[in-house]
């Protein structure tokens, strides 16, 4: 296994639509390992693919609070089949936008079909953070962000910190 290293915002890689796997084989599984290892690794709760420069629809996730009791999920191909009605507010944050956080209104409950890490179909209705988290990551699998759910201003002022943070790191 391997931390990779996580592309942060603006990037034009994180723009690239993902695409789905044909199988998940010993190669796909090697980068579902190494996904999990880096979103530990961060800390973070959700890792899409594309977000370490792989564009294909995997993500993981892990919601579970403490890291004695892992509880990690592998989605491949994932589609979500139905979302409440009910919307929910949460304040956001990103792998690929370190720092930055925002309030941000989501369907409360979603289901979703995917192939797990061992090739097999699941279908999982999640609600609260958990819901929250594969919405968010199959965002990424479409090439969004959450700042691109917020309006053009407030997208701008967090690009416009984050090349500056950055301008800050090449030069120092
Ligand atoms: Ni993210």
């Amino acid at each position: 296994m391997a931390i990779l290293s996580i592309i942060t915002a603006p990037d034009r890689r994180l723009k690239v639509k993902s695409q789905p796997v044909e199988a998940v084989d010993e190669k796909i599984r090697g980068i579902l390992d190494d996904m999990l290892e880096t979103m530990y690794q961060a800390p973070g709760i959700g890792l899409s693919a594309v977000q370490v420069g792989i564009p294909k629809c995997l993500i993981t996730v892990d919601v579970s609070p403490d890291d004695e009791d892992n509880a990690p999920l592998y989605l491949v191909n994932p589609k979500i089949v139905a979302f409440s009605d009910e919307m929910e507010s949460y304040n956001e944050g990103c792998l690929s936008l370190p720092d930055q956080f925002a309030d941000l209104d989501r369907p409360g409950e979603v289901t979703v079909e995917y192939l797990d890490y061992d090739a097999q179909p699941q279908q999982l209705r999640a609600d609260g953070l958990l819901s929250r988290c594969i919405q968010h990551e199959m965002d990424h699998l479409k090439g969004r962000l959450f700042v691109d759910h917020l309006s053009a201003v407030k997208r701008g002022m967090i690009l416009r910190k984050l090349e500056k943070i950055r301008r800050q790191k090449v030069s120092a």
